[in-house]
């Protein structure tokens, strides 16, 4: 493991510093700042010739600038006569704008693709892309890991939950719910839902047997939290006897957390770290579940070229 480097930005140091500790090695040691009128600076503090580097960069919120280190960061370990690099993107943003769903707007995802391409990337490490189809947008390898095991594993080992459900709750998850259900053996139920704005949603009919069950919702993001709230206040006028949410990402934006606050008849929102969770945003029904080992082993298997396959069942 010699040749193995692992760098970090700035949006997601606590995990690149778990993923190290997994792989027992130590964090490389880069500046990454910003110059007096807010341009980003980058400086490599230590030799990278030749090495297989992987950077840890989730490029959520400030996007922008996560996304703007990333790219940095890459432009310069391609200068450093890096032999390979990895961006390790554990929440891969820009990623709802994937197709033209309406005249005149951007294909995000597909520009972002193009932006780490240029910048130096020569793979993607990413979790729960939130469309999968997203990994076509590159012509550079990509590994795609899901989260579902590190749920799977929690609520196995906690809750031990009886007549279970797992509930998508809306159609872009039927997959990812899907996935889940079969894991754990559960019965599978599909929320109709209607975007009212980029902030608000309404569910309109659900589709499966959920009255006396538990459930869990399975979801790739929450963002304002309004896809979560309405799903679990019609769950429960439907007879669901408990609700909980198991999310990927948790960008919690917005009054989230006063949404989460207000819906009483979710149990837990479990999500993982591949945000950091800001202090003014912990809630006593939030748990963060690590998916340090879940990317440290992906990362170990890519270097020494194995497979990665079973990261993914
Ligand atoms: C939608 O397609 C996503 O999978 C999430 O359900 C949605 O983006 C969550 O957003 P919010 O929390 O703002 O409703």
């Amino acid at each position: 493991m010699d040749k193995l480097a692992i760098l970090s930005g700035n949006a997601t140091p606590d995990l690149a510093r778990k993923i190290c500790e997994y792989l027992k090695i130590k964090l490389s040691d880069a500046f990454v700042g910003r110059f007096s009128e807010g341009e980003i600076r980058v400086k490599i503090n230590e030799n990278v010739r030749g090495k297989d580097v992987f950077i840890v960069q989730s490029t959520c919120p400030p996007s922008n600038d996560n996304l703007m280190e990333l790219l940095v960061m890459m432009d310069a370990l391609k200068r450093s006569s890096a032999n390979r690099i990895t961006a390790v993107i554990p929440y891969f943003g820009y990623a709802r704008q994937d197709r033209k769903d309406q005249p005149r707007v951007p294909i995000t995802a597909k520009l972002v693709a193009n932006l780490l391409t240029v910048a130096g990337a020569n793979r993607i490490l990413t979790m729960d892309l939130h469309a999968g189809q997203i990994q076509g947008f590159f012509d550079i390898p990509v590994d795609h890991l899901f989260a579902v095991g590190v749920f799977k594993d929690y609520f196995a080992s906690n809750q031990q939950l009886k007549d279970l459900v797992i509930v998508s709750p809306d159609v872009g998850s039927i997959k990812m719910a899907r996935a889940y259900a079969k894991r754990v053996g559960a019965g599978l139920a599909i929320i109709d839902k209607r975007r009212l704005t980029p902030e608000s949603t309404e569910v309109v009919h659900i589709m499966g047997d959920v009255e006396g069950k538990n459930i869990i919702i399975v979801d790739d993001l929450i963002a304002t939290g309004s896809t979560l709230n309405e799903a679990v206040e019609a769950l429960k006028k439907a007879g669901a006897k408990s609700v909980r949410a198991a999310i990927s990402h948790g960008i919690l934006t917005g009054a989230a957390i006063q949404n989460i606050d207000k819906c009483k008849h979710l149990e837990e929102l479990v999500i993982t770290d591949s945000i950091p969770l800001d202090k003014a945003k912990q809630h006593a029904r939030i748990k963060v579940l690590t998916v340090a080992e879940l990317l440290g082993e992906a990362i170990k298997r890519i270097h020494n070229e194995e497979s990665v396959s079973s990261l993914f069942d």
